[in-house]
């Protein structure tokens, strides 16, 4: 009798585990697709507000024009492209460029840089985001 309710017991248990499991996967793999799409239209809205960049910078060729190229942008050490004419500002800004540092300076150029010849007004918070999402899925 005992080892009956054992038995039981143990097969309620691996039945209750697995069922927890499926439903836990399923969550997951729900979560993971919409993530997924959420950011593919984030960087498709990026991609789209990349385009007022390209009046001052390729985005695509390492060809420098108002601005310097923005190829593999994200860990790129500031400052860095060969023959452009950075402003001191610029060259004294230092280190690389993180998602975070983009962000920040996209937000607010003059703020971030205090005399930077990017003479433009910034983006919104939600363009800031795209943007970022767009050149971290770009190169
Ligand atoms: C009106 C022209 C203009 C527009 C529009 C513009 N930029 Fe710039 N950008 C510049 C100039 C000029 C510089 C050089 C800044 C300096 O030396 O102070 C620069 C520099 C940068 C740098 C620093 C690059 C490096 O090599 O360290 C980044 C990053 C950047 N721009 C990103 C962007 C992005 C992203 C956009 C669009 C969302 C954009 N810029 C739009 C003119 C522009």
């Amino acid at each position: 009798m005992a080892r009956t309710v054992k038995l039981a017991y143990g097969t309620s248990a691996l039945l209750v585990t697995y069922v927890l499991v499926n439903v836990g996967l399923h969550h997951y793999n729900d979560h993971v697709a919409l993530t997924d799409q959420a950011n593919a239209s984030l960087v498709e809205r990026g991609r789209q507000a990349a385009e007022a960049c390209t009046a001052c910078h390729y985005l695509d060729q390492k060809a420098n024009f108002i601005g310097p190229h923005l190829v593999a942008l994200l860990g790129r050490s500031v400052a860095s492209v060969v023959q452009y004419e950075y402003s001191p500002a610029m060259r004294a800004h230092q280190g690389s460029w993180s998602a975070e540092r983009l962000a920040q300076f996209l937000t607010n150029p003059q703020a971030t840089v205090p005399g930077t010849k990017m003479a433009v007004q910034g983006w919104s918070p939600e363009e800031v985001q795209a943007l970022v999402a767009y050149f971290k899925s770009k190169d």
